[in-house]
């Protein structure tokens, strides 16, 4: 073989090589890209709540608490199935909609809110004593301060159509130690 087409075919083959390792490596990538499971929710979309089955809450004025995941990115790592709130599910009638879903940051500082001991009883916050009842409003009464500025924040719900244990949530984050709920732009 003479030396110009020994160069044009070690050229080829090169070319070739390059070739495969760009298939190789970049198939994999652009299909995880392209999958809808590695995709963030866009703020205000409908998100469903997971570790809870609606049609198994049926007492009245019970909470409890469901978990919204989404992908969560952080400077170099992505993680595909973080838990980016918990929410508060309480039942308020025999309908399938009488329903209440609150956010578990308290409106206060931020902390995460908890079920009493007797849950029928309502919320407190343990950071600052804030205390609510099972429909979301401050306790007020003589003798207490309530430290929280507001009743906690209630979320808008739906119930996926094609499964009624599935319950769909607009999850927002709203500014803390405000009177008014204030959504966090
Ligand atoms: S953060 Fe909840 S009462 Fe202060």
């Amino acid at each position: 073989m003479a030396d110009e087409e020994r160069r044009t075919f070690l050229k080829l083959c090169i070319h070739g090589l390059g070739a495969v390792f760009a298939a190789v490596l970049g198939v994999p990538v652009v299909s995880y890209l392209i999958d809808p499971r590695h995709r963030q929710a866009a703020a205000g979309e409908m998100r469903p709540v997971s570790g809870i089955r609606l049609t198994e809450i049926t007492e009245l004025n019970r909470p409890v608490q469901g978990v919204i995941r989404d992908v969560r990115r952080d400077a170099w790592t992505l993680h595909p199935n973080d838990v980016i709130g918990r929410v508060w599910v309480v039942r308020s009638g025999p309908g399938p909609r009488d329903l209440r879903v609150f956010t578990t940051v308290c409106p206060h500082l931020g902390c995460s809110i908890n079920v009493n001991a007797e849950p029928t009883s309502g919320f407190t916050c343990p950071c600052h004593n804030g205390q609510f009842l099972c429909d979301g409003n401050r306790v007020r009464r003589d003798g207490y301060t309530n430290p929280a500025p507001r009743d906690m924040d209630s979320l808008e719900f739906d119930i996926d159509p094609e499964n009624p244990d599935q319950l769909l949530v607009r999850y927002v984050n709203f500014k803390q130690a405000e009177n008014e709920k204030i959504p966090r732009t």
